[in-house]
């Protein structure tokens, strides 16, 4: 089948479907080809014997105004994460302790070191810009030295490290603290608006949508109808005189003015650029790499744990799971646990046998919220890193000293070609946010380089 259009878009997620959006109210004719029997990429819900499961991204912050936006004009609803009750922390003695707020219960000079650290880590991200992190006059230094050293100098109370170095390692970049940079790090947290409000689970985990998130990237794909092609892996993009020609699976040939890569950078070079890219491009793409997390539900009858007068809510950087939520659904009376297994720890868990893996993972979960919690209906692990179109969750990181050195370069087109994802975001960096800012952007990139006027 051969095609013509304005404008060529790989990747249905919710970044590449903003941008076709954006493009087709613009006037311009799109095709969005995705390599996947669905749409959504990194967001994805499933049911699993009956229960709502949201696999991938779920969770929309106050912050998250781009995505707020979506939502609304889509016509979709929010709710609330539960969160009443007292949450629980293990410490380094394996003791689960029940707290409210946001800082853990350690000792409490442990407790005042965390809270110093956060202000002084507040004060830092205060002075970068996410859109330009790079632009920071000590960036070079501080993409120089891996988030473990930097929070070595910054304190030394191990614990209140391991629950600072949490926040970001475990439960955001999902590499372990030693293996990316305290500047990737600063953008991390500066991308949510503050350190504190990384560390403010009812911020940054606010709410979710009724019927799952994945409803964003579904609604867009059904507005573009024929013009989003599922199973259409895209192999080769040529550039021409006049713009490119893009080879997919099933003897798929588009010819396009333009065309937008919206997939996870770690993909990049799975598709063959003729001619090559610049040299620059190649390295810079060698340099960012997906994390590793599993998110794990379990389902049970009722919340049992509400009724100890718990939230859900855990954490421990010492346990095999290091965060847990209450994940139940809007208007089911079944309780659901989230749960989150990151980099070295996920390691561990990936090379047991699967019943192994299952009983070690609740066996943290039980740590949390006593014996019931080995006990759900329903047991499902996410595996994003088997997935051939993400390889990894949530999403892509620099190696040490990347951001400083390629970080200004990422947006820069190649002729007619352009990159865009939530990895790329400054504002929303990693999530649907940033995801649907990068879509805009690029979009209107995209209108204001073609030639020909364009009928707005
Ligand atoms: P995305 O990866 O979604 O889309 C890219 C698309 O390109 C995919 O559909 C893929 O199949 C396709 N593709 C790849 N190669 C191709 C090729 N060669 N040809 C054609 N198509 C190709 N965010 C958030 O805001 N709140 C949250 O709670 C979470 N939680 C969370 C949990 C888990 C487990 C994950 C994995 C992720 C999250 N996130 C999240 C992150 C969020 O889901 C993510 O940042 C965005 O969905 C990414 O959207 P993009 O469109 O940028 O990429």
């Amino acid at each position: 089948m051969d095609l013509q259009r304005d404008v060529v878009v790989i990747g249905a997620g919710a970044c590449g479907l903003t941008a076709a959006t954006a493009l087709r109210r613009a006037g311009l004719t799109v095709a969005v080809l995705e390599a996947r029997d669905r749409v959504g990429g990194r967001l994805w819900t499933d049911t699993a014997t009956g229960a709502l499961l949201e696999l991938g991204g779920q969770w929309v912050s106050p912050d998250q105004t781009a995505l707020q936006e979506t939502v609304q004009e889509l016509g979709l609803e929010l709710f609330s994460r539960y969160r009443e009750g007292e949450s629980v922390y293990v410490g380094h003695d394996g003791v689960p302790r029940r707290f409210t707020g946001d800082i853990f219960p350690a000792s409490p000079t442990t407790e005042a070191e965390i809270e110093r650290m956060i202000g002084v880590l507040d004060g830092l991200v205060a002075e970068i810009d996410p859109d330009e992190p790079w632009r920071h006059p000590r960036a070079r230094e501080l993409d120089a030295i891996t988030w473990r050293a930097f929070l070595e100098q910054l304190s030394d109370d191990a614990e209140a490290r391991d629950n600072v170095a949490l926040f970001i390692a475990e439960a955001m970049i999902t590499k372990p603290a030693h293996a990316f940079s305290a500047l990737q790090a600063l953008l991390m947290a500066a991308s949510a608006g503050s350190f504190s409000n990384l560390v403010d689970a009812d911020f940054i985990l606010d709410k979710r949508v009724v019927g799952g998130l994945q409803q964003v990237p579904e609604r867009l794909a059904d507005a573009l109808g024929d013009d989003v092609l599922l199973n259409r892996p895209v192999r080769t993009v040529e550039r021409t005189d006049d713009g490119v020609v893009v080879h997919a699976d099933g003897d798929l040939v588009i010819r396009a003015r333009r065309a937008i890569v919206a997939v996870p950078p770690n993909l990049y070079d799975r598709i063959s650029y003729v001619p090559p890219l610049p040299a620059r491009r190649h390295v810079m793409h060698q340099h960012l790499s997906l994390g590793l997390v599993m998110k794990v539900h379990a389902v049970y009858e009722t919340p049992f744990w509400r009724a100890q007068g718990l939230s859900g809510t855990a954490f421990s950087p010492y346990a095999v799971v290091h965060e847990s939520y209450d994940n139940s659904n809007h208007g089911d009376p079944r309780g659901v646990l989230v749960g989150f297994v990151s980099d070295e720890k996920a390691d561990a868990m990936l090379a047991l046998p699967e019943d192994e893996r299952r009983a070690a993972i609740l066996d943290s979960l039980a740590g949390y919220y006593g014996d019931e919690a080995r006990h759900p209906t329903v047991y499902v692990e996410s595996d994003w890193a088997s997935e051939e179109w993400t390889r990894g969750a949530y999403a892509a990181s620099f190696d040490m000293g990347g951001l400083a050195r390629f970080g200004a370069d990422l947006h820069s087109p190649v002729g007619p070609i352009r990159f865009a994802s939530s990895d790329l975001a400054g504002h929303g960096y990693q999530h649907v946010d940033g995801a649907i800012r990068m879509g805009r952007r690029v979009a209107a990139e995209v209108l204001a380089s073609l030639p020909a006027p364009v009928v707005v």
